[in-house]
């Protein structure tokens, strides 16, 4: 498979996938999609600020924009914080390749040099920094993360959109993902939808809306508590009582894509919710 690097609005890079068939990042740029849809709701800044060890978890890492954000962005605050980094990721070509093209030039030279080398020996120890990158599908590797007892105080979530990976997206996996967030801390993701949101709620978390990026539509902010979360309109809240807000499930966490689909499909079919064009049609009016 060929990666080659596309250059998004704000003049990072992305790659395209092809067996997916999405971009690894919005076209509004791959830079702006860290710091906006994942640092500033993480409030990673003022954490970074008032706390000497930071622990992330960045589920789908890719090319490793996220973790190299929050990693200059820490070091620009608080240069002598302590970094615990897990990251997921299944496929072990993507970060060399994007290390290999310069890709992570918009973050600090020290962030990038560390994560070319998480990218090749797939740790990285020093002072301030302890970071993992565990190769495989993140449903088995979040596993390590909780037998480690990660407490992250702030999750990235951002893989390939539901409908393109729903098993990353299930009401399992999340309840997996809230094992690994810490009591007051915050989990970011790009998406709003309604199904994601439910997963959300059945794993126990809270969530609110973040901005959204370029011409993409908000995106979610989770944690335990509703401090700081910005309440949902009634729009939003009225979504969540529509068949759109069927959740994925992947009882074994081993599903492929296509059973997953299905039975979210089977469950929409069964269900006496409100179906969610009927909901469109009530608030075009409005
Ligand atoms: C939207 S991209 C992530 C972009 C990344 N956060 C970045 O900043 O470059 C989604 C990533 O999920 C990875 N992925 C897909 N399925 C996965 C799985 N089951 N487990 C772990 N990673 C997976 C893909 O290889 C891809 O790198």
């Amino acid at each position: 498979m060929v990666l080659d690097p596309k250059i998004t609005e704000d003049g990072s890079y992305t790659f395209f996938s092809d067996e997916f068939q999405e971009h690894y990042h919005s076209f509004a740029g791959a830079k702006r999609e860290a710091e906006e849809k994942f640092l500033i709701p993480c409030r990673i800044a003022t954490q970074a600020r008032t706390k000497s060890t930071l622990r992330l978890l960045d589920i789908c890492y890719g090319l490793g924009h996220n973790t190299a954000a929050a990693l200059t962005k820490i070091w620009q605050v608080n240069p002598a914080c302590r970094v615990e980094v897990i990251a997921l990721e299944r496929d072990p070509a993507i970060a060399p390749t994007a290390f290999k093209n310069n890709l992570l030039s918009p973050w600090s030279s020290e962030v990038a040099v560390l994560l070319g080398e998480l990218s090749h020996r797939f740790e990285v120890q020093t002072e301030k920094l302890a970071a993992q990158l565990l190769i495989g599908d993140a449903r088995q590797t979040i596993q390590l993360a909780i037998a480690q007892n990660f407490q992250a105080d702030a999750i990235f979530l951002d893989p390939f959109s539901p409908p393109k990976c729903p098993q990353l997206w299930t009401v399992e996996f999340l309840k997996l993902v809230a094992q690994c967030l810490d009591k007051q801390s915050y989990l970011a993701t790009y998406s709003c939808a309604a199904a994601i949101r439910q997963a959300m709620t059945l794993a126990n978390l809270k969530f609110g809306g973040t901005p959204g990026v370029g011409r993409r539509s908000p995106g979610t902010l989770a944690r335990f508590t509703t401090e700081h979360l910005e309440p949902l309109s009634q729009q939003e809240i009225e979504h969540l009582k529509t068949r759109a807000a069927i959740p994925y499930r992947d009882p074994d966490l081993k599903g492929d894509r296509q059973t997953i689909l299905e039975r979210r499909i089977l469950e929409q079919q069964q269900t006496t919710l409100e179906s969610t064009s009927q909901w469109k049609k009530r608030w075009l009016k409005k």
